[in-house]
Parts: C-alpha cells; structure tokens; sequence
C-alpha cells in the first residue's frame, strides 16, 4: 500500500463501472497525467494497454508494428481473448478492413475507395435531408420524443441501407438485426449471433442477386470496383457490407445522440449554432459537428491493435502479443494539445482531433458521418427551435460497451410543430 503522506497522488479511479460509462473524463485526466500509459484488466478478463495522451494515441494509431489482426493477439492463442465483434466469428466475415494489415488492407481499402466515393456521398445529402424529416415528422406534433429510439438510431441504419442497395421492404429487419445489435453489443449473447447471421445470409444472398442485375447502388459498386484488373471477391464483398454496416451504423447514433445532448447542455454554445443557421451560415455547423467529434465523440476507443514485436510507446515498453487499446476520447481532451479541453467550443479551428481515428484505418465513412451528423442537428434545431432536456441529467445512462460511448435514451421535450406553426 501506498504511504498517503509521501505519496501525494490520488488513488488510481475505477475504469469501466456505471459511475465511469456516464462520465469517463476524470478518470482519463488522471490516467493522463499518472499512468498514460496504463495496464489494466477489461471487463472481459482480457488485459490490455489504455494509452491516453494525444501525441502517444496520434503515433500508436500510425504504427504499423501495432496489428489489427487478432491472430498476434497473446491471448488468443490461449482461447481466452474476447476481440472483434460479438458474434462474428465466420472467416468471411472477419476479413474486413479493421481485422486486416497492408497488403491486404491497402488493396481492400484501394478497391471499396473506388465505390464509396466522396461524390457517392454528396449526390445522398437529399436523400438524407428526406429520411431526416421524414423521421422527425412522426414525433414533431407529439412534444415530446425519445430522440435514441425515434430518431438517432433509425437514422444511419436506414441511410446505409439506402446507399447499400437494401430494398425498402427489407429495411425494417435490418433495423431489428441492428437493434439487437447495438442493445447487447459488448456481450457474446445469442440474439447477436443469431442477428449477425442473419445480416450475413442476407447480404451474401443480396450480393448474388446485384451481380446478376447490377444497379447503381454501393453494393453494385462494391461489385464492379477493379484495380489493376482485381476485383472483390463475394466474401469480401459481404464482408465489407457488413462492416460498412457495422462501422456506420452504432457510431452515427452516438454522434447525434452525444451531439445533441452536449447541445443541450451548453445552452450559449447552441443558441449560437441556432442564430448562425438561421442566417443561413452554415459555417459554425460544419466546425461544430467537428468539435462535438473532440469533446463527445462516439468512439471512445479504438479498435483493438497488437503488439507484433516488443516496442515502447510513451516511454512504456509493451510486450510482443500484447493488445493496445487507444483511448481516443481521452487523447481529444489533452490540455497539451486543445486549448480548454473540457470546453465545448463550437468555431473551435484549431481542432485535429483523433475522433476518426488516424493513420490507414482512419474512417472510411467521415464524409458520410459528418454529412448525417449535419443533416440531423441542423434539422432538429431549425424544427424544434426550443428543444429541451426531458428529463434530469442524473437519470440518463450511457450504454456500458468498451468502444463505443453513447446514451441508451435521450428523452427531450419542445413545443408541437402544428402549435409553433399556428
Ligand atoms: C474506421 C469513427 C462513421 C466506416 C473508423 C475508425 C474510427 C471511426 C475511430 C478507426 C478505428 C481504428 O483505427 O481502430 C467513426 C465515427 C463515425 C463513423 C466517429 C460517426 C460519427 C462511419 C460510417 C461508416 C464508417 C458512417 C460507413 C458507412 C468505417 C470503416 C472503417 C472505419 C469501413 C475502417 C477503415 C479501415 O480500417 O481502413 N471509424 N466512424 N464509419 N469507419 Fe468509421
């Protein structure tokens, strides 16, 4: 035990208790500053390395000696390692971008980057401007909404859907596979392997079908996308439907649900926002949406890297095998970095967070997050102008999950669209 007079260093806080998942600042400032580099257990046994500093966090995302292939885990080799996503397990499936390394990586990465262009995304800003609405318009007259459930959530799954290829009759199950998803993410639980298989079946099946009548859509891009005369293979095509799913889909919820909440919560900050919208500047909302990336992002830690030999990050020498968890939400609040990390400054400029990771697995979907994120809050602001919190702060919980950080309901209150507009 530490001698408290000699030891001026305030105990290490708990990681990973309901306490932590509502508000994991603090306790990232303490690693930060104490241990930022730290060892510690996951909730799922597995030990892993947290590293928390910005500049650490920015090398370790670029360090191609850090593997995103399971097989170097330590662990895994013993049985004992819980990685990837639940339920996933099928080889088909694991080959996709955030499982694999160069070579394979950059071919993947070269031939899905000639289908899911930056210009796909663009030509999709009407149709996510009408899912937009479209959702709004079932609760506007209601006053009330759980904003997660009624809209956050429906949101991305329907829009990747659109831009896949899915047909509108097939959409609804993919928001119940989803559903089930998002709500037991972080468990090996049955329901999520039965979900995941069925998303897989369906996409191999919708994949066979596109090849024989190809369309204009994302899968038959996927389909037709060659480099130096290579193509996708059907597995491959599947597989990086469903990541696109998977990586799309949970992330985007969190950015309009931690968006709007820390919105809601910074009152000056928002009516900011409202005013630049209504004078038709679109500015403060592109630089906005960024900061609220930094200050609330959705992904709270990047996926899981591993050790392929012995190496130092931050002075802290990591053993071969051993897997390294960067902790980008507390990377995007360091003081040595972001001038009043802690504050939500929505013209911030000077903003190179990390909330999209960095380096060759940097999000793939940015142009598509960042446009759905844009859509959303300004629609909800300029519809609901008074939207407010429905219910105290203290009563919100935040999912438990080790990635991913968002709220499980976000309960808010307005005046009816049909009263404003009479
Ligand atoms: C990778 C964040 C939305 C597809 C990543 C990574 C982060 C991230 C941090 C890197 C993970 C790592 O290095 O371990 C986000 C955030 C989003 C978002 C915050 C929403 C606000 C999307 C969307 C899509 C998408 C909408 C696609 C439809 C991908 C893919 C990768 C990826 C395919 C893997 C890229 C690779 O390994 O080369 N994302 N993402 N993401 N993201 Fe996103």
């Amino acid at each position: 035990m530490h001698d408290k007079k000699a030891s001026p260093v305030p105990p290490a806080p708990p990681l990973f208790t309901w306490e932590f998942a509502s508000d994991p600042y603090p306790a990232y400032a303490w690693l930060r500053e104490h241990a930022p580099v730290h060892r510690t257990a996951l909730p799922s046994g597995v030990e892993a390395w947290l590293v928390t500093r910005y500049a650490d966090a920015r090398q370790a995302l670029a360090d191609q000696r850090l593997s995103k292939n399971p097989v170097h885990h330590s662990e895994a080799a013993h049985g004992k390692g819980k990685v990837g996503i639940p339920g996933e397990r099928s080889a088909n499936l694991m080959t996709h971008l955030l499982n694999i390394d160069p070579p394979d990586h950059t071919r993947l990465r070269r031939l899905v980057s000639k289908a899911f262009t930056p210009r796909r995304v663009a030509e999709f800003a009407p149709r996510v401007q009408e899912l937009t609405d479209r959702l709004i318009d079932g609760f506007a007259d209601r006053g009330e909404a759980d904003l997660i459930h009624e809209f956050a959530f429906p949101l991305p799954i329907y829009a990747i859907c659109d831009l896949l290829g899915v047909p509108p009759e097939d959409q609804d199950d993919f928001r119940d596979w989803a559903g089930m998803m998002i709500r037991h993410g972080g468990g090996p639980r049955g329901g999520v392997a039965r979900s995941v298989k069925k998303m897989r079946g369906y996409l191999t099946e919708l994949i066979h079908r596109k090849r024989e009548d190809l369309g204009e859509d994302l899968i038959s891009g996927l389909i037709r996308a060659s480099d130096h005369g290579e193509h996708l293979t059907e597995d491959e095509a599947a597989a990086m439907a469903f990541i696109l799913l998977f990586a799309g889909f949970e992330t985007t919820v969190n950015l309009i649900g931690n968006g709007t909440y820390a919105l809601l919560r910074n009152q000056g900050q928002r009516e900011r926002l409202q005013r630049a919208l209504a004078e038709g500047d679109e500015g403060l909302l592109a630089t906005g949406v960024e900061e609220l990336l930094r200050y609330d992002g959705p992904v709270e830690l990047a996926t899981w890297r591993f050790a392929t030999q012995d190496l130092t990050i931050g002075g802290q020498r990591i053993a071969e095998g051993d897997p390294v968890l960067v902790v980008l939400a507390a990377a995007d609040r360091d003081p040595e970095r972001f001038a009043e990390p802690d504050t939500l400054d929505l013209s911030r400029r000077d903003n190179q967070h990390l909330g999209y990771g960095h380096g060759i697995h940097y999000c793939l979907g940015a142009p598509l997050a960042r446009l759905e994120g844009q859509t959303a809050l300004a629609t909800l602001l300029r519809r609901l102008p008074d939207l407010r919190l429905g219910a105290d702060p203290e009563e919100l919980r935040w999912r438990g999950g080790l990635i991913m950080r968002g709220l499980r309901t976000l309960p808010v209150a307005f005046t009816p669209e049909d009263i404003a507009d009479t």
